[in-house]
């Protein structure tokens, strides 16, 4: 029986470090809410709706999974990844730049349009 070589498995895609830094610190993005006007860090691979909650600010959200679309909302600057394989939006959607920040996370600076976002402190 011939013996087969071992193959690594590829690293997770990641948004999380810039490669080109050289080092593997963590990049954090600005996300900007509008029309809120807040914003917020988002730490590589942070859900957007969790870093928004840990800074005061409310998105809307059900299922935080991926499936119910409550958190639907679209950016309009800046560039996501879900961090799941089949979040629940179709390949137009995701093109006009629809996301569900409970499943996505920032790989550059982002604006995001989500009209029902509330802060629950004072700048
Ligand atoms: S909260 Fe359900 S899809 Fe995001």
């Amino acid at each position: 029986m011939q013996e087969r070589p071992i193959v690594a498995a590829a690293p997770p895609l990641s948004c999380g470090s810039d490669p080109g830094s050289g080092t593997d610190a963590p990049v954090f993005h600005s996300v900007r809410v509008q029309p809120l006007g807040r914003t917020f860090k988002a730490a590589p691979g942070q859900p957007l709706l969790r870093a928004a909650e840990e800074a005061g600010i409310e998105l809307p959200s059900s299922c935080r999974n991926g499936t119910c679309r409550s958190c639907l909302c679209q950016r309009s600057a800046g560039e996501v990844r879900h961090l799941i394989p089949w979040p629940g939006l179709s390949a137009e959607e995701k093109a006009e730049g629809w996301l569900l920040p409970c499943v996505a996370e920032a790989c550059s600076d982002v604006v995001l349009e989500v009209p029902l976002a509330f802060a629950l402190f004072d700048d």
